[in-house]
């Protein structure tokens, strides 16, 4: 039996922490080898809101580095980056003009953006369609994401719908795969551990930076289980164990934090050693590979819609 196809994509767009890790990498991680699964750098989409070639460049390297050492082989995954096939834009181009901009206008993540300062440049504007040509470019069924990406799912769902009814089944339609079984994993400040509220546990940061982010979890101070140390706690090891834990050191929040510090520890250690051994030139190569791989299956579907639209004479 053929896989059904999968395809995610990553915005890179700074260090990774421990909510992503449980959120997004982990899930991931666990199952990519069911599917025949592509995993996208999504730089071009990063470019509506970074302006720093260095950072750009960093971060990229960084992103999968992170999910090399988590454990995706790039052997069993398509990896590569948007920018390196322009098939992305193409197709981007044409979705953009199967919608409206009052419909491209009710976009939660543009008005939320935007409402937070970001600039309204176009590119945020249309990013939903260039969304949609990443997943309708590679014939993808299915799409793992965050509670936050369920509505740039419905707009590829209705581009793609609308090519299709204008010029004949081309497009599939994806389904998105909600990945919402650990919930939001608070930060350190107990509000959602995010990169903007500076308030994370980095994933591959050093023993003492990590101990130093726990150490510092916010706490109350009536005596009872302290739960932003326990939620992050229980994604580790089993209730049985932590109601033991929690009852043996019941009021002693530095000594939980200490046991919790050492039990990420246990889980990060082994990946940083394995992500200490991948080189920029590894991911390069990896990136290079993952690009041929990637434009194989695209440009075959680019070639439909463009003898659909009637521009192949
Ligand atoms: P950030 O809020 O740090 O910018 P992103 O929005 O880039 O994180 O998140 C990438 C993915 O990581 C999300 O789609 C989500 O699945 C997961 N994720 C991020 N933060 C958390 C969190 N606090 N708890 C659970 N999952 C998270
Ligand atoms: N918009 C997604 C995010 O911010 C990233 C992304 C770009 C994506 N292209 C994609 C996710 C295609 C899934 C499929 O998280």
């Amino acid at each position: 039996m053929t896989k059904k196809r999968l395809l995610t994509g990553l915005q890179s767009s700074g260090d990774l922490h421990i909510g992503n890790y449980f959120g997004a990498l982990k899930p991931f991680v666990e199952m990519y080898e069911d599917y025949d699964s592509f995993l996208m750098i999504a730089d071009y989409h990063a470019l509506t809101s970074v302006r720093d070639p260095e950072a750009m460049r960093r971060n990229t390297i960084n992103v999968v580095k992170d999910y090399l050492a988590a454990g995706v082989d790039p052997a069993k995954a398509v990896i590569f980056r948007q920018s390196d096939n322009q098939d992305h834009t193409e197709l981007g181009w044409v979705l953009n003009c199967m919608v409206t901009v009052p419909f491209l206008m009710q976009a939660h993540s543009y008005k939320d953006k935007v409402a937070k300062g970001n600039e309204a440049n176009a590119g945020l504007f249309t990013y939903p369609m260039l969304q949609a040509a990443d997943i309708a470019l590679y014939d993808i069924d299915v799409v793992p994401v965050g509670e936050d990406q369920r509505q740039h799912l419905e707009y590829a769902r209705e581009a793609v719908g609308k090519f299709n009814r204008a010029y004949g089944n081309t497009l599939k339609e994806p389904q998105e795969k909600i990945l919402d079984a650990v919930g939001v994993i608070p930060g350190i400040d107990g509000a959602k551990m995010s990169k903007s509220y500076g308030n994370t546990i980095p994933l591959f940061g050093t023993p003492e930076e990590i101990k130093k982010a726990v150490m510092s979890i916010v706490t109350d101070s009536d005596g009872g289980r302290p739960e932003n140390v326990y939620a992050i706690h229980k994604l580790l090891r089993s209730e049985d164990e932590l109601k033991t834990i929690y009852k043996d050191n019941e009021g002693r929040y530095g000594d939980l934090k200490n046991i919790l510090a050492e039990d990420l520890e246990t889980l990060i250690a082994p990946m940083r050693e394995r992500r200490n051994q991948i080189s920029d030139e590894d991911v390069k190569a990896v990136l290079e590979d993952g690009a041929k791989r990637a434009k194989e299956v695209s440009g075959q579907i680019l070639k439909q819609v463009r003898s659909a639209i009637g521009i192949e004479l």
